[in-house]
């Protein structure tokens, strides 16, 4: 397990040599690293959290358990720092499950608050949801039951309870929440260690190097950036195709991730699973809460060379790929789509609008949890309107269904390739009013609607709602 990135229960077939269709060939990596002049900076080893399964079966009896706790970790450099932890690891153990799987998990609250944990991006009923309508105490256990009842996808878990999840999830409170489903499988993509999860985030540290939350009025924003809870991370690649499983766990950055040599990536899906066509894009702009899943060549770097994921904005190096100039698996996308997306109609239902102002509001309320403000019918097509009036970005989440994005006015007034098929989380600029078409046919029951910049959202930026 330590040396797979992501093991699959199933072993897949990689095809090697072939030609890589879609996937930019990256040449030439040490002449056009533009961040050579930051060689003297240490790198340490990208951390890759371990794999957990939370199915009953014969090698996990009990399911899964996972406490959330205290606890000290190596952000690199050898150095222990304390952090808030699910399980002790930082970030928290990937859980992989697959579709038509049961999961059980036990929390335990390992605190000294209360709290509650939330499966970003899953489709269960309310009492598996860990929305802000939930929570428990210190000491307090929280039983989870739920089939996987959606496609393969990168989801995330996070604490929840209300006024603390910015706080909880900034000190180390995160995972990937991995699925798979034979769709996927048969496409037998880069997998084991060629599969990379890869949770960014920024983060802030006092003089003894422990995690801090020190947010502003505005938003918590950190000194330095880590991936999978590593500073200055480096990744060795072999010469060829990997999957990057990408999730942008920061309470209040957008990254606009690129490679340091201009070379593309290949987006082949994101928040709710595979895209219908891949598409070759050479920069992604990543809200709080987004997923990605790409595919990059590294067939061009020579043993010793080496390329950096940037992010454009904050002009940061976040994480250095190295090549070992062994050779690793040639992929080649299918010549046909990687997914049917039924594409959701209508609506026949008149428009709901919600607008994310100042930095506590939709619709002129905080967020109150007696308060249901809307109901939504259960199987029926909705368009849901996003605007702001300011104080952006606004990633706008949504529990208990996925979404499609229908249009962006405004603003950057596109929607990116990286935006299609399904989403639960859309990025909300100033100036930008985001449709997205929604349908709830999974369960009825409570769910919320809420800013994923976590200041905004713990300040009240969301909204109670039933599917009936
Ligand atoms: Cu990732 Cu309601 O949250
Ligand atoms: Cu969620
Ligand atoms: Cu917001």
């Amino acid at each position: 397990m330590k040396k797979q990135a992501i093991s699959s229960t199933r072993r897949q077939v990689l095809r090697a040599g072939g030609a890589t269709l879609g996937v930019g060939a990256l040449a030439q990596f040490s002449v056009l690293d533009a961040f050579a002049q930051k060689a003297t900076v240490t790198r340490n080893p990208l951390r890759i959290p371990p794999v957990v399964s939370p199915v009953i079966s014969n090698d996990f009896p009990a399911g899964l358990s996972l406490t959330c706790a205290p606890a000290t970790v190596d952000l690199g450099g050898s150095r222990l720092s304390n952090v808030l932890a699910y399980n002790g690891t930082f970030p928290g153990p990937t859980i992989l499950a697959k579709s038509g799987d049961r999961a059980t998990i036990a929390l335990h609250n390992g605190l000294n608050e209360h709290t509650i944990t939330h499966w970003h991006g899953m489709h269960v009923d309310s009492a598996n949801d860990g929305g802000p309508l939930i929570s428990i105490i210190p000491g307090q256990t929280y039983n989870y039951s739920f089939p996987i009842i959606q496609r393969a996808c990168l989801n995330w878990y996070h604490p929840h309870p209300h006024h603390l999840t910015g706080k909880q999830v900034n000190l180390g409170l995160a995972g990937a929440f991995i699925l798979r489903d034979d769709e996927e499988d048969a496409l037998n993509l880069p997998s084991g260690r060629y599969e990379v999860p890869l949770i960014i985030r920024d983060a802030s540290v006092d003089k003894n190097g422990n995690l801090i939350y020190n947010p502003t009025a505005s938003g918590f924003t950190g000194k330095f950036p880590l991936v999978n809870g590593t500073r200055d991370p480096k990744l060795t690649v072999d010469k060829g195709d990997y999957r990057l499983r990408v999730l942008n766990g920061s309470n209040a950055r957008v990254f606009r991730i690129a490679l340091s040599n201009g070379a593309p990536f290949t987006v082949i899906g994101n928040d709710g699973g595979l895209l219908e066509a891949p598409a070759t894009v050479s920069q992604i702009e990543l809200g709080m809460g987004e997923r990605l899943d790409l595919l990059v060549n590294f067939s061009g770097l020579t043993a010793g060379a080496s390329v950096m994921l940037r992010c454009l904005d904050a002009r940061w190096d976040l994480l250095q790929f190295v090549g070992t100039g062994v050779t690793g698996v040639a992929y080649s996308l299918p010549n046909r789509p990687l997914s049917t997306i039924e594409r959701l109609v209508g609506p026949t239902v008149p428009t709901r609008t919600f607008s994310f102002d100042g930095m506590s509001r939709i619709n002129g309320q905080t967020y109150d949890m007696n308060r249901f403000d809307f109901q939504v019918n259960h199987g029926v097509t909705e368009r849901w309107r996003f605007t702001t009036g300011g104080n952006a970005p606004h990633p706008v989440h949504v529990h208990g269904a996925s979404f499609q994005v229908v249009s962006r006015t405004g603003g950057r007034g596109v929607v990116f390739p990286w935006e299609r098929a399904w989403k639960d989380t859309v990025l909300l600029n100033d100036q930008e009013v985001v449709d997205v078409l929604i349908r709830f046919d999974a369960y009825r029951g409570d769910y919320v609607i809420h800013c994923h910049q976590l200041e905004h959202e713990d300040h009240g930026m969301m909204s109670n709602f039933r599917v009936v």
